[in-house]
């Protein structure tokens, strides 16, 4: 499987960018996400790195206690990076995490993203996740493609499931293909391009690819395969939907306006072939970034990425941190020495990874559009541009508003040194958002999260990676602002009810209890800037 991932002879940059896909699963937990990403290694010829998906869902479940809270939420924290080949293509897969506390670091990671993929369960339609994650695909405006899954149980009306996407995403839908029956019977799909019905199979339970059998829409066997009544049925629904559905616009979808849509089932592996094949055609290429020197097109030939994502300890043998780089133009080669704005100072890039399910490789190269991990000496943090030759800075990655606070407070003051660490090391990977009490004699850090749930795993992951034992108490604060004034007035300001704190800037943030008490500042104090976090891109 390594061979086939590596290049073996040398082509254009070009070429290499042609053939690049990098995308995201966004879907609700259990609409079949992790079965659609081991049908799709299936069918990229990477057998060995199928199995291992769902393996590492289910050992996720079963060995590590950090895996066990996941299991006991039945939520999907950790992400990771899947790299494959498909038909000539060369496919990056970011996992997002699927729960919506970590809203924010599935931003991050559609921020490396080209396009989404959404997966929906046929017969729960849009559920809260869903949505959720879909906003956050829609704040990138990246084109997002629909698979509806589980056509093989009953399911809803897909008309009324069209309905449901358009009305409560506000996005149009083109379905792609048609399904003929769902739960028993089901009887395949009928492509709407090439005007072909594909019959459906009851194979071996997706263990390997379904040969499809094709016949014309129109074919009179075809009465005689489905049956009257699915064939009716069939030829009423192909009417409704030339005559009342929307063409398909390709630039409608890559403006994140109009999603293809299309019907099948993971698990019996039906469907997942028509539609990878279809998503490779229609997927974006890796797309020019905004930077501070304008657009740059992956064509650029100097080398060019941003780091979204950092984990440490995803290895418990290796114990490093990684930082994760999207490649945005020219070619990135191992030991190459790159500029790093931030701090002005070059980087060698020594040891960049590929990342798989349960291991990694050394990269010798990397193209636009893929995602390497580099160990990280340190120097790296979230939204650092890495670049050759001309200087720039992709635009910043946003933080998100933080709604709950918390205070922090370390057990054993034996092991401060490592809580210090480790909780460093957790905002480094913006698992959470650190704030200080800069005027009181209490020290304990003041957490601010998203969602709740990024409380847990901080105090989880101090717990099994830092071997510090923590006590949370949550504060009734819902609003953080940026204070911005001179010294002499931020004194004078009514901190009273309102919890003052300074993050690691320095800058002094101001923790409101309510909407009101906000509103009432900013009426009683004109020349006081209240900031919001994340404010600057609009989240
Ligand atoms: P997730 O990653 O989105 O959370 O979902 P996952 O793929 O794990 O799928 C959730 C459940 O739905 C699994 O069953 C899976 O087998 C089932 N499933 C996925 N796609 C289909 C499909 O097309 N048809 C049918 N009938 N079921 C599907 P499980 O019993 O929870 O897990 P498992 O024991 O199969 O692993």
């Amino acid at each position: 499987m390594t061979e086939t991932l590596t290049l073996t002879q040398p082509t254009t940059l070009e070429t290499e960018i042609a053939r690049r896909r990098t995308f995201a699963i966004i879907s609700h937990p259990d609409a079949g996400k992790t079965t659609l990403t081991e049908k799709l290694l299936l069918y990229g010829g990477a057998v060995n790195l199928a199995g291992s998906v769902r393996a590492r869902k289910n050992q996720r479940h079963a060995t590590s206690d950090w895996m066990k809270m996941e299991q006991e939420r039945g939520i999907s924290i950790t992400s990771t990076v899947l790299q494959f080949p498909y038909n000539g293509y060369h496919i990056n897969l970011l996992d997002t995490p699927g729960h919506q506390d970590f809203s924010e670091d599935t931003y991050r990671t559609l921020m490396a993203a080209d396009s989404a993929v959404m997966v929906i369960d046929a017969a729960k339609g849009i559920e809260v996740q869903t949505e959720k994650l879909f906003q956050v695909c829609r704040r990138r405006g990246i084109p997002i493609l629909t698979f509806v899954n589980k056509m093989d149980r009953p399911t809803r009306d897909p008309f009324d499931l069209l309905d449901e996407i358009e009305k409560v995403l506000h996005l149009q839908t083109v379905p792609m293909n048609w399904p003929i029956g769902n739960g028993d019977s089901f009887r395949g799909v009928y492509d709407r391009t090439t005007r072909c019905v594909h019959l459906f199979e009851r194979g071996d339970s997706g263990r390997r690819a379904v040969e499809l059998q094709v016949q014309d829409a129109s074919d009179p066997q075809l009465l005689e395969v489905l049956g009257e009544r699915a064939f009716n049925q069939l030829q009423e629904d192909i009417e409704l939907l030339d005559v009342a559905g929307a063409e398909f616009d390709a630039e409608a979808m890559a403006g994140g306006a109009l999603t293809p849509v299309f019907f099948g089932s993971a698990l019996t592996n039906f469907g997942v072939q028509l539609f990878f094949d279809a998503f490779v055609d229609l997927a974006s290429t890796p797309s020019a970034r905004h930077a501070d020197v304008g657009l740059v097109p992956p064509t650029h030939d100097s080398f060019s990425g941003f780091i979204f994502k950092i984990q440490s300890n995803m290895n418990p043998q290796h114990r490093d941190s990684v930082a994760f780089v999207r490649v945005c133009s020219g070619r990135f080669e191992r030991d190459m020495t790159v500029e790093h704005p931030r701090t002005g100072k070059p980087v060698r890039l020594a040891r960049p990874h590929r990342f798989f399910a349960q291991g990694r490789e050394t990269v010798d190269e990397a193209y636009p559009g893929d995602v390497i991990g580099l160990v990280n000496p340190g120097v790296f943090a979230i939204g650092d541009t890495i670049c050759t030759d001309q200087l720039l800075q992709f635009e910043p990655i946003p933080r998100f508003a933080p709604e709950h606070f918390a205070r922090l407070t370390n057990q054993d003051t034996n092991r401060y040194k490592q809580f210090n660490k480790g909780l460093a090391q957790l905002e480094a990977e913006g698992a959470i958002q650190v704030l200080y009490e800069p005027e009181a004699l209490r020290r304990e850090p003041i957490l601010a999260a998203v969602g709740r749930l990024q409380f847990d795993v901080v105090q989880f992951r101090l717990k099994t990676e830092y071997d510090v034992e923590t006590v949370l108490e949550v504060l009734p604060y819902s609003t953080a602002r940026i204070v911005e004034a001179d010294a002499e007035t931020i004194e004078r300001l009514p901190w009273g009810a309102t919890l003052r704190t300074a993050d690691r800037d320095g800058r002094t943030v101001a923790l409101f209890a309510s909407e009101w008490s906000t509103n009432y500042w900013r009426d009683r104090f004109p020349t006081v800037k209240l900031i919001e976090i994340g404010a600057e891109a609009g989240l």
